[in-house]
Order: structure tokens, then C-alpha cells, then sequence
């Protein structure tokens, strides 16, 4: 058996209908170099969707290498129930000096959805520690994303992927992301309200939805009149993605929980984390039998590789002013996309914040798979893309270079000639 016909054997890929898998060919990564992967044949792709929305500072950046390499050395993991480690301690105290004001505490877990869960848990432990039971309930918004596991599942809002679940899910309250909306369901229920659970500026997994400007500032100081927990889960947005180190940032807003997770190792390793506020964590102190304690952990939790790399990381973001570098690149990408792409007959709307790209296409039945035949297209040209239904996705690594900006949407642009007709 070839490789290819091992993946097809033995391997059981995710958000895939494994049927049509197992007709095609399927395109194997060994290797990649800045932000480009490398097939097994040594044929080179633009990384057009940073591997999922994590890749930073491109593939294979020696500093990383050498952070990861350099921890190896010394320990490749050890635990962080009954023990500290050095990188995460470290990693700890960079992301609070670069967190908003207010966030004092990292919890670590080692993907977006456990990030969320850890959010949702000690949000309901908080409320009932400081005396508020009754406030148990999550509010989310319509068309959220959080992740798949079934906490995070249950605060998403996307009936293609979750519907099935229902039945597992715990009930939640569902907004509009309208602020006379939002304001209108915290009057009502806020009594009985644990948090708010919210993608901060562009809703990803919806397909680039965009919220209203203003709307997370109105959050923030609704959810501080009502006595209601802010989460902003960063999971997507975080890292420089929508053009500051994190969306919060565009409307000063201070969560009280805050979820990070893709881009926090550069892309490298799995790796996420929960900062809390003081007077959040302050609810979970008390003595040993009063069982105040946040009985919750994951095994790999502050693993030592993944936080070097998240130090490494955050070291490149300052030593190479990545963030100042990247807005003539948004700039760049924008101009392309007005020029290129919103002109064409089949494109319905180019939303976009920073770096992260939805190009919507239609009318389009879900039957017709057009995202997926214009990701499959514009493979042959040298870009991996992934579609979320109708919506073409782009969110290139920070790293990317103007020429390989040019490259990418010019790529998209002819797949989306070719499929759909001019
Ligand atoms: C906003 C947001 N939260 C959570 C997640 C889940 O992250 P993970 O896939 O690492 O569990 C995602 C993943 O796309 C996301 O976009």
C-alpha cells in the first residue's frame, strides 16, 4: 500500500464525508518552508488558510524551530497538576502583559474548544461560589462558534454542524448581534445569566460575519451594568488576525474571561488558554474542604514544547514589530480583493477585518458544494483554501509577502472565473 492509499485505509479526517475521501486523491503534506506546505512530491502550496487558521509567522521559522528544539533538550512534557514548568510560567506572564487590562490568570488547555469549556465551567463556578446560583445560563449569539466539544457546541449557534446534537446540548439564550438586542435580553434575563459568551468583532466559522461597529463596546458595559460575565473567545481573531494582537483591543474592551488557542503557539503545537480576571479567579480561594477548587484539567496542559513555542512566538511578534508590518499588508490584501475579486458576477459580498477574508458567492444551493469546488480548483493553481459552504475563506499567515498576497487572490479570483463563469 502507497501512503495515499493508507490515509484512506487507516485515517478518519474530520468535517470530511469520508466517502467522497475515499474516491479522490488526497493531498499529503511532508513538509513546508515560510508559507508555503510541500506535498510528497515536492509540489508547493500557497498556505492561503494558515493550516487552519493557526500559522503565524510562517512554516518551518527557524526561531521557532530552534525555541521547540531547545525545550526538547531539557523536557518534552511534565504535568501541571502538582507541578509548575518553566515555559509556562513564562508564557503566563507574557500573554497578561499583552492581554487586556484586567486579565490576571492563565488557564491553559490545549484547544479552542476546550478553552471555551474551561470559560463556560468557571463562569457557572464562579456565579455559584460568590452566592448567585441562580445565574446558571449562558447567553450566545445566533450563528456562534465555539468549537465542537458539547459545552462548546451547546454556545454555538450552527445548525449544519450541531443540529444532530441537540438533544445533548444544555440550553442557552440566543441574541442578535444588535445592541439594542442585546440590551433588551440582559434587561429580561440577566438574573439569570452566568456570562456572555461572544466572538469579538468577526463571527469565523459563521463565514466571516462582521459585527456591527460599536457592538462589543455596548457588551461590555451592558454586561458590567447587569452583573453578567463578558467571555471573548479569541480562539479565531487573537494573534494579530484582524490587525491588533487581539480584536478586543479595536473597542477597548476588557473581557472578564478570555479564550485564546490557534495562533497562541504560532501555529506550531496544540496549545490554548483561559485568562480569568483576579476578581473571577479570587471566587475559587478558600480552605482545602470547603471545595472552592476548579476541578478541571486536561493532561497536557502547560505543555513545556507548545508554550516555547508560544514564547518564541510572542518574542518574533515584538522583535519583528510583525504587528506594524502587517497593516500596509491588510491594506494590500483589501485593495486586491475591491479590485479583483467584489467585482465578479457570482461574488455576493468580500467581508473582511485584518487578515480574516469571506468571499460569499451566489446564489448557490449547498447541493452545488461551490466552496468546495472552488477550493478544489484553485489547489490546482498552488493555494490550499477551505470553504465554509458558499463562503471562500482567507486567512493567509501574517508572514505573507506582497507578491504571495497578489498570488492568492489572484488564484482565488481565476478559481472563481473558472467555476462559476465570469
Ligand atoms: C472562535 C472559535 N472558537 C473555538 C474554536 C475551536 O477551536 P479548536 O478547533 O482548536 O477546538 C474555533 C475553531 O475554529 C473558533 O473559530
Amino acid at each position: 500500500m502507497n501512503l495515499a492509499d493508507k490515509d484512506r485505509r487507516y485515517v478518519w479526517h474530520p468535517f470530511t464525508q469520508m466517502r467522497d475521501w475515499a474516491a479522490a486523491e488526497p493531498l499529503i503534506i511532508a513538509r513546508a518552508e515560510g508559507n508555503e506546505l510541500i506535498d510528497v512530491d515536492g509540489r508547493r502550496y500557497l498556505d492561503g488558510v494558515s493550516s487552519l487558521w493557526v500559522n503565524v509567522h510562517g512554516h518551518h521559522r527557524r526561531e521557532l524551530d530552534d525555541a521547540v528544539r531547545a525545550q526538547l533538550d531539557r523536557v518534552a512534557h511534565s504535568t501541571l497538576l502538582g507541578l509548575a514548568n518553566v515555559p509556562s510560567i513564562e508564557l503566563a506572564e507574557r500573554l497578561v502583559q499583552i492581554a487586556p487590562p484586567g486579565l490576571a490568570r492563565v488557564f491553559y488547555s490545549d484547544s479552542g474548544s476546550t478553552a471555551v469549556e474551561v470559560a463556560l465551567k468557571i463562569a457557572f463556578q464562579y456565579q455559584k461560589q460568590r452566592g448567585r446560583a441562580e445565574k446558571s445560563k449562558f447567553l450566545a449569539l445566533t450563528d456562534a462558534y465555539h468549537g465542537d466539544t458539547v459545552g462548546a457546541v451547546s454556545v454555538g449557534g450552527i445548525d449544519l454542524f450541531h443540529e444532530i446534537f441537540h438533544p445533548l446540548l444544555f440550553h442557552v439564550l440566543r441574541v442578535e448581534p444588535k445592541i439594542d438586542a442585546l440590551e433588551r435580553m440582559l434587561a429580561a434575563h440577566a438574573h439569570e445569566l452566568a456570562a456572555f459568551v461572544v466572538e469579538p468583532l468577526v463571527q469565523g466559522a459563521a463565514g466571516m460575519l462582521m459585527q456591527p461597529p460599536g457592538f462589543l463596546r455596548a457588551a461590555r458595559e451592558l454586561c458590567t451594568k447587569h452583573d453578567v460575565l463578558l467571555v471573548c473567545d479569541e480562539v479565531a481573531t487573537g494573534f494579530g488576525r484582524t490587525g491588533t494582537m487581539f480584536a478586543c483591543e479595536q473597542e477597548a474592551v476588557a473581557p472578564d474571561l478570555m479564550c485564546l488557542a490557534k495562533g497562541i503557539s504560532g501555529g506550531y503545537l496544540p496549545l490554548a488558554a483561559t485568562l480569568a480576571t483576579e476578581a473571577v479567579h479570587a471566587a475559587f480561594l478558600g480552605k482545602y474542604e470547603q471545595k472552592l477548587t476548579f476541578f478541571h484539567g486536561h493532561t497536557y496542559t502547560g505543555n513545556p514544547l507548545a508554550c516555547a513555542a508560544g514564547i518564541a512566538s510572542l518574542d518574533l511578534f515584538e522583535r519583528e514589530h510583525v504587528l506594524e508590518k502587517l497593516q500596509p499588508k491588510i491594506a494590500r490584501l483589501h485593495a486586491r480583493l475591491d479590485e479583483r475579486i467584489a467585482p465578479l458576477s457570482r461574488v455576493v459580498e468580500v467581508r473582511r477585518r485584518g487578515f480574516m477574508v469571506g468571499i460569499e458567492l451566489g446564489p448557490y444551493a449547498y447541493e452545488q458544494a461551490i466552496g468546495a469546488r472552488v477550493c478544489a480548483d484553485v489547489r490546482k493553481r498552488g493555494v490550499i483554501l477551505r470553504p465554509l459552504g458558499n463562503v471562500i475563506v482567507l486567512m493567509p499567515p501574517l508572514s505573507i509577502t506582497d507578491d504571495e498576497i497578489d498570488r492568492l487572490v489572484d488564484a482565488t479570483r481565476a478559481s472563481i472565473v473558472e467555476v462559476c463563469g465570469a
